[in-house]
């Protein structure tokens, strides 16, 4: 009987229309998408449904996150995008990073005592780095897509033009960059309501960035880098105290670089790239672990370990890491198993180590804005994209007619060797400021694979970004849904400040007295954080399932059974 069986494949094999690849490699029962905004998510299954791939639908959700989420993505930002292309396997990193502007330098946000000048990297145009967005879109269409470029930005014109429903969440980060916005009077027009908080279900129309959006989708990447666009952009920014030429505009350029890989047991783990801290941060974290059995161990144990994984993975960061194409990043070294295995070593199995026994650099605050998807098409493509405009609004300044946000992605960079951020992140001269580099980065698209299972993932957070992930990822290890990782309770260690930072309610009283008995300095936050977007698809179940973090209000569908999916 079994051998019939076996020869009956072998005969299929052979004479079916089908090649041996497709026999093995199923595809995915549905599409699916999950996105921070249902406005954004609906943009993306739309051009799905239209013949657009994974692709395509990027492009629609990038570009309508810019118009209904403005306090974490845009067109005035950057982002990495995480690509699979099924058909041949290949995977790269789009990087759509911001490049600091030509005129800009080492020293340019300290006083003349050599201080940080407190804000100068956060509002106004001084803040903003080169967007990335509006090329990495051309980009993605161009190389990528299957639909021209103006029909998978139409949705996002669209939503533009109609408007969008204000709603608490945009409330909440309006209202804690209200007065930064009140001092730009194009911000003031577009997101505020006569200069104050506009109320819940007010409607935001974007005419200017319907304009922007209509140029891109005519011109391309063109059309925001040249032309009435930029002219636009630069004499605004520079009119209001910022260093834009039309020389930067013309010169950004997005690169495509390869993913970094690791293994964590029989997980494929593929994650950002250099100027992302991500990748090289969670193998280094992922290498760590896989010297302990953590299912086996109790709560505190594993805890601590992590802990103390992080700990070192983030030490690494400030030392070693900032823009691959300015700063030689010792990347094989950094990603190997043995350097992993000697920092193993160093960790005491119920002890802390205090960070100030590690070789090397102090503050931390939380990241409540940038945005994350995921989406997965019929044929198995996929992208895991993490987009920024860093602080919630950016740099809260929109130079007149463009409608455009600006970010304030320099203060990603290291104002001052030592001198923490906006995320209590330190650096050093790896990532110090430099003309046309890239501000490293904590953003974290991640592809997670097994034999069987396909997760796709990410999520907004700051210097957070990176250990969410990692959690997200043990939660996949320990073959739990979707759910389950952009549910988790959170907790965070980033070597400077020394201390084990979680969620409200996430540790029990008796965890919490056992690790500080193991000498970790505790932080009970003061809220929940992350905003989680993921994707599973299992091939065994023949099941793709999205799940969107409960913190947001964000929305996850497949092509089928659209609410099933969703998590409320
Ligand atoms: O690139 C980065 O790491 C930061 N600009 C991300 C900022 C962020 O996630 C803000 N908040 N949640």
């Amino acid at each position: 009987m079994h051998t019939l069986k076996l020869l009956l494949s072998a005969a299929l094999i052979f004479f079916s229309p089908l090649s041996v690849a497709e026999i093995s490699a199923p595809k995915p029962p549905a599409a699916a998408v999950a996105s921070a905004h249902p406005l954004a998510t609906d943009a993306g299954i739309e051009i799905i449904h239209q013949g657009g791939n994974a692709f395509d639908a990027a492009i629609a959700v990038t570009a309508a996150l810019a118009v209904v989420e403005p306090a974490g993505s845009g067109l005035g930002g950057g982002g990495f995008w995480l690509l699979h292309r099924e058909s041949d396997g290949f995977q790269t990193m789009l990087d759509g990073r911001e490049r600091a502007p030509l005129a800009a330098h080492r020293d340019m946000y300290l006083d003349e005592k050599g201080e940080v000048v407190p804000k100068l990297s956060i509002d106004g145009p001084l803040a903003a780095g080169i967007p990335g967005v509006p090329a990495a879109l051309e980009h993605l269409a161009n190389q990528y897509g299957q639909l021209p470029l103006r029909q998978s930005l139409a949705p996002a014109i669209r939503l533009a033009r109609d408007g969008f429903a204000v709603d608490a969440r945009y409330r909440r980060l309006a209202g804690f960059r209200l007065k930064a916005l009140q001092k730009s009077p194009a911000a003031t027009a577009i997101f505020l309501d006569q200069n104050e908080l506009p109320t819940t279900g007010f409607v935001i129309k974007q005419p200017d960035l319907a304009n922007t959006l209509e140029a891109i989708a005519q011109n391309g990447a063109a059309g925001f880098y040249s032309g009435p666009v930029a002219e636009m952009l630069v004499n605004r920014t520079r009119t209001a105290g910022g260093i834009w030429t039309r020389e930067d505009l013309m010169q950004y350029k997005v690169v495509e670089r390869a993913p970094i890989k690791t293994r964590y047991r029989d997980i494929e783990v593929t994650s950002a790239a250099p100027p992302s801290s991500g990748g090289i941060a969670l193998a280094t974290m992922f290498q760590i672990l896989e010297h302990y059995p953590l299912d086996q161990l109790d709560k505190a144990t594993r805890i601590h370990l992590i802990a103390e994984a992080m700990r070192r993975a983030y030490r690494d960061r400030a030392e070693y890491l900032g823009d691959p194409d300015f700063v030689s990043v010792p990347l094989k070294r950094l990603t190997h198993p043995f350097y992993a295995a000697g920092l193993a070593s160093t960790i005491h199995p119920a002890k802390a180590t205090p960070s100030d026994q590690l070789p090397g650099i102090a503050d931390n605050r939380l990241g409540s804005d940038t945005t994350h998807f995921s989406i997965i098409d019929r044929d198995g493509n996929r992208v895991a994209a993490t987009l920024s405009i860093n602080f919630p609004f950016g740099s809260a300044f929109v130079p007149a007619g463009t409608g455009v946000l600006l970010n304030d992605e320099m203060d990603d960079f290291s104002s001052r060797p030592g001198a923490p951020n906006i995320y209590g992140l330190v650096g050093n001269s790896a990532n110090a400021i430099a003309p046309g580099k890239r501000p490293l980065s904590s953003m974290s698209p991640t592809f997670l694979e097994d034999q069987q299972r396909v997760a796709i993932l990410g999520t907004p957070g700051g210097s957070r970004i990176i250990t969410m992930v990692l959690l997200g990822a043990l939660e996949f290890a320990a073959n739990k849904p979707p759910q389950a990782w952009v549910s988790a309770p959170r907790f965070h260690h980033q070597y400077l400040p020394d201390r084990l930072s979680f969620e409200p309610d996430t540790f029990s009283e008796e965890t919490i007295s056992a690790l500080a008995t193991m000498g970790h300095p505790l932080k009970e936050g003061s809220r929940q954080y992350g905003n989680m977007q993921a994707i599973l698809w299992d091939r065994s179940q023949n099941s793709v399932i999205a799940a969107s973090d409960p913190r947001g209000n964000g929305l996850a569908s497949t092509t089928e059974n659209r609410d099933a999916s969703q998590l409320d």
